[in-house]
């Protein structure tokens, strides 16, 4: 069952093309991450998919509907952390989660909302005296209040602090293992290797690369970097070598591990050393570089 199905959806901000022609599906119950740079047109998809905004063209539904046409049916059964929160400053955290349970059926009750998100303790103080971290916290807590079947969370954990960004995924995870549809925008790469089973990524507004994240991340290729030792020219190695940068030579192979194996070999028969070897399978940064690098060529 799809719960997102976006197909040629375009939209403009005057002459400018902040969306051009993209197509994307999400399954219920996944996480799927739209990624790509500032400006890429990410925000623009994810409003457009809470009927925030209208497209220009394309289709759009979101849980079997029109975001727009169905708007109220849609946001019930949605939860949406934008990029901007907008809170009342001058009311508690307390005051704040109550005066949202009010919109929302079936709310969770305001404990288990702070309990959630870790912000029990500060219930009693006021929104504007929350660090932005804790007001990210705030956030997440609200959209997941009506325990919605999809959530999108625009840059959920910016400004958080390396702990209550992992704390912060134990929560998406969980919702999403009781079945929430999640799409999620992030500049952490890290975060959506982790979080997201599938993912796209955008740039001036067009999707640049999609798939499954471990299909897509095993087409990459690896690297393995190492000082180049003393008396050693590059053309002495056993290895390819795609970049030298300083004294760092690094290779982009299909398989680090059995280059690596080649080095370490290589090294041991000249009882040469191999510092500050690093050896690792691909990441999502290495396929963002490589699409910018591609882009620059
Ligand atoms: N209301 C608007 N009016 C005019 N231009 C806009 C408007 N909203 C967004 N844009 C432009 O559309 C482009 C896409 O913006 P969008 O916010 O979707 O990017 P994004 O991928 O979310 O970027 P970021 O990672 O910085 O959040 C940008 O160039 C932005 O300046
Ligand atoms: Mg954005």
């Amino acid at each position: 069952m799809t719960a997102i199905q976006v197909d040629g959806l375009r939209k403009s901000y005057g002459d400018f093309e902040a969306v051009r022609e993209i197509s994307f599906s999400v399954a219920r119950g996944e996480i799927f991450a739209l990624l790509g740079r500032n400006g890429a047109g990410k925000t623009t998809t994810v409003e457009i998919l809470a009927g925030f905004q209208r497209p220009d063209g394309g289709t759009v539904r979101v849980l079997g509907l029109d975001p727009v046409k169905d708007r109220a049916k849609v946001r019930k059964s949605t939860g949406i952390m934008l990029q901007e929160a907008g809170f009342f400053p001058d009311l508690t955290v307390a005051r704040t989660v109550d005066s949202w349970r009010e919109l929302v059926p079936a709310a969770r009750p305001r404990a288990e909302a702070l309990e959630l998100v870790g912000l029990t303790g500060k219930a009693g103080t006021k929104v504007r005296q929350l660090s932005g971290g804790e007001k990210r916290r705030l956030d997440l807590a609200l959209a997941t209040l009506g325990r919605p079947d999809l959530l999108f969370l625009d840059e959920p954990t910016t400004g958080m602090d390396p702990e209550a960004r992992r704390a912060t995924w134990d929560v998406v995870t969980d919702l999403a293992a009781h079945g929430t549809t999640v799409l999620l925008t992030t500049h952490y790469l890290e975060e959506a290797q982790r979080l997201a089973s599938r993912m796209a990524i955008m740039d001036k507004g067009t999707i640049v690369a999609s798939g499954g994240m471990a299909e897509t991340l095993a087409a990459e290729t690896g690297r393995v970097a190492f000082e180049l030792p003393a008396g050693v020219e590059v053309g002495d190695l056993p290895v390819e070598v795609t970049a030298v940068e300083g004294a760092t030579v690094i290779c982009r192979v299909a398989d680090p591990d059995v280059a690596a194996q080649t080095l370490l070999g290589w090294a041991g028969e000249r009882g040469l050393r191999l510092r500050g070897l690093e050896v690792r399978t691909a990441t999502l940064e290495d396929l963002f570089l490589d699409l910018a690098s591609r882009e620059k060529a």
